[in-house]
């Protein structure tokens, strides 16, 4: 079966947030539906559950480095949907503290420019 690109909408905003190990505690409703999934099925979840075999594992760890230092990271994701599908995101994952006070993340996804990606397809293919 040849699985499909799905193209985001202009002005998407897809949200999720985790804890400070990449378990997913929160995903917004634009987000569960890009990504076929309920939110009670993602929650609890690692984050890798839409990860897509294309992302080189190199752009994770730069993301995991990077918000570690309590930075913002910056980049562009190739994410599988529940049927297999794909989707491209720009996303910027922040680092934040809990009203707990406990470390969390927070992804906010846009849609990206389409020469954008075909750049990142093949540099993320040269990192693979
Ligand atoms: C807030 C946040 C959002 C993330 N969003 C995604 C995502 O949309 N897609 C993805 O593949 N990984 C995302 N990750 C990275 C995953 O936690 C994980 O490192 C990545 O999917 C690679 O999986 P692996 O560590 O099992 O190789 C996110 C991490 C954080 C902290």
């Amino acid at each position: 079966m040849q699985y499909r690109e799905k193209i985001l909408n202009d002005n998407a905003f897809l949200v999720s947030e985790t804890d400070s190990k990449g378990i997913i505690t929160y995903a917004n409703e634009e987000f569960c539906n890009v990504a076929e999934y309920k939110l009670e099925e993602l929650v609890g979840m690692p984050h890798n559950i839409v990860r897509h075999d294309d992302m080189p594992k190199a752009a994770f760890d730069d993301l995991w480095k990077t918000v570690k230092e309590d930075k913002v990271w910056q980049g562009f994701v190739k994410n599988k949907s529940k049927s297999g599908n794909f989707y491209w995101v720009y996303a910027t994952v922040y680092p934040y503290k809990n009203e707990k006070g406990e470390l969390c993340y927070m992804s906010c996804r846009r849609k990206p420019r389409q020469n954008d990606i075909s750049e990142i397809e093949k540099r993320y293919k040269s990192m693979r």
